[in-house]
């Protein structure tokens, strides 16, 4: 039987704006590192109906989205000062699938029920869609996907010395969908069309709403896992004290998330404090010309048309 390695190796490739070759798999361009480990997740994940799985694509929101899910779901566990994710990256402490989980379903903390991914709905292991464990999606108007991604990047080059792109070619490139998980719209679709088809196991989030109220959203959020705060926690404040604790403000000024690495002694080392970079909407202003602007609305605007949803 070929090796995994062997298959993508005849899978439709590109050079990607951060150098290395992507590859298309299952519609979606992806590294070698990322689409082995989903490969295997495909074929030796298990799902447990009490499972939560974040998914999301890259630089929509997932650091903050881990951090709210593991504060509602813990809250009852730890106290105000002994939270995990006061000494940990969210990424340290929710597993991702197609790196963590790859190999084996159990090689997991039996008391967390989260675990994410950044893998399309379409790609996700069938025990996910089968059972009845929840999906929470979340996703950012793709302007501001991209200018997050891009710096993401441009400092994880610099980092290894490396020169990053021009912004216009990373710009191009994420137009004609050559991204990490990309095409960008297509992953959006996926999970929307699913939330239509299963509201009460998909989730669908965007970014901009939670910013706006991120109370009301941490509320739905637990509601929809199956975490609900009861009256007493409403009435003395707890949801504003997750919402607090998981800001960018708190997040970004947590020693481990200024000078602490993840996934240390692996090749897909990054340092903590390349996840928080500005956390703001619409930053993409800063970036982008009104040219490229009005390029990716129109194209969001093409690929959503008649889809109920908008971005
Ligand atoms: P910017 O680059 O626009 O600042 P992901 O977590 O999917 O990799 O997405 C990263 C984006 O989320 C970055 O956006 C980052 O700053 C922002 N982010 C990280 N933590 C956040 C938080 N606690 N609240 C809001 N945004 C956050």
């Amino acid at each position: 039987m070929a090796s995994f390695k062997e298959i993508i190796s005849t899978l439709p490739r590109r050079k990607s704006w951060y150098g290395d070759d992507t590859f298309l798999y299952q519609g979606f361009w992806c590294d070698t590192f990322f689409i082995e480990g989903l490969m295997r997740a495909q074929q030796n994940f298990r799902s447990q109906p009490s499972d939560i799985v974040i998914c999301s694509a890259m630089k929509t929101g997932t650091t903050w989205l881990k951090s709210l899910t593991f504060a509602i779901v813990t809250r009852s566990t730890f106290d105000d000062s002994t939270n995990p994710l006061f000494n940990n990256l969210s990424h340290d402490c929710v597993p991702l699938l197609e790196v963590d989980l790859a190999q084996s379903s159990t090689n997991r903390d039996p008391k967390n029920p989260l675990l994410a991914t950044h893998a399309p709905y379409c790609s996700l292991p069938r025990s996910i869609i089968d059972s009845s464990c929840k999906i929470v999606y979340i996703c950012r108007d793709p302007k501001d996907s991209l200018v997050s991604l891009y710096h993401f990047f441009a400092r994880y080059l610099a980092s290894k010395d490396m020169k990053p792109p021009a912004l216009e070619e990373a710009f191009e490139l994420f137009c004609q969908g050559v991204s990490s998980y990309g095409p960008y719209w297509d992953h959006v679709l996926g999970f929307w069309k699913a939330s239509l088809d299963r509201p009460d196991k998909i989730l669908f989030l965007k970014y901009e709403e939670m910013i706006e109220d991120t109370v009301l959203y941490v509320k739905k959020i637990a509601d929809f896992i199956g975490y609900p705060f009861s009256f007493e926690e409403l009435e003395k404040g707890s949801v504003e004290k997750i919402v607090n604790m998981c800001s960018f403000e708190n997040l970004s000024n947590l020693e481990v998330n200024k000078s602490g690495k993840h996934r240390e002694g692996t090749p897909v080392v990054i340092e903590n404090k390349m996840y928080f970079r500005k956390g703001k909407v619409g930053d993409w202003e800063n970036y982008l010309t009104p040219e490229m602007a009005v390029r990716l609305d129109s194209i969001t605007l093409q690929k959503l048309n008649g889809s109920g949803l908008t971005l």
